[in-house]
């Protein structure tokens, strides 16, 4: 199963972006945008991983909660990766994150899911757009964002169905989910 860690917003700070969203989605037009009811924070992608390797991987995630606090985040103005994707960007205790981030990618490893070793850049995608797109205008009018903090107070194991959401995007389902009890 496409599996992938993550954190995701209260619905406040949903809605907040939601507005924010609202207000620029119709340019440009061939944006592809994420749907509210599946934004999250990704701290790792895991890619394919089989039953065995699952159920080890859930144990090592129990462990990590336990030892990371939760953390006050933010999201905040836009921004893109080349001319494919647009997020926005993730402020706050950006740190706890990373390190976070990095103990969940770990305790992947030691399952023995081969994760990608790709630097760690805290987001959350809005749109995907083919190669071409001009973001810088979206990325503009974004800028001036600015969400209320919030407390992640919880790590998620998703798995996602490739093609099995409206128009064919990917539908998530939460498999597990632990509190952050590190102080
Ligand atoms: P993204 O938000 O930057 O697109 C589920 O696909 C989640 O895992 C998405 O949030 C996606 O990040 C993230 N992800 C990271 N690397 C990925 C990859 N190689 N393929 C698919 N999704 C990936």
């Amino acid at each position: 199963m496409r599996l992938f860690v993550a954190a995701t917003p209260p619905p406040e700070a949903l809605a907040q972006l939601q507005s924010a969203v609202a207000g620029v989605r119709s340019a440009p037009p061939e944006l592809r945008w994420t749907r509210p009811d599946q934004w999250h924070l990704t701290l790792a992608f895991l890619g394919e991983v089989d039953d065995e390797a699952r159920a080890d991987l859930s144990v090592r995630l129990a462990r990590t909660a336990v030892r990371h606090p939760p953390m006050r985040l933010a999201l905040q103005g836009a921004g893109r990766f080349g001319d494919r994707v647009l997020w926005t960007r993730v402020t706050g205790d950006v740190a706890a994150l990373r390190r976070l981030a990095a103990s969940v990618r770990a305790a992947a490893r030691r399952a023995g899911v081969a994760v990608e070793e790709r630097p760690y850049r805290p987001h959350l995608t809005l749109a995907r757009a083919r190669d071409g797109t001009d973001l810088r205008p979206v990325v503009d009018a974004l800028a001036g964002f600015a969400g209320r903090t919030w407390t992640a107070g919880e790590l998620h194991l998703v798995r996602s169905h490739l093609g099995a959401g409206p128009d064919r995007t990917s539908r998530y389902e939460l498999l597990d989910s632990w509190p952050l009890a590190g102080s």
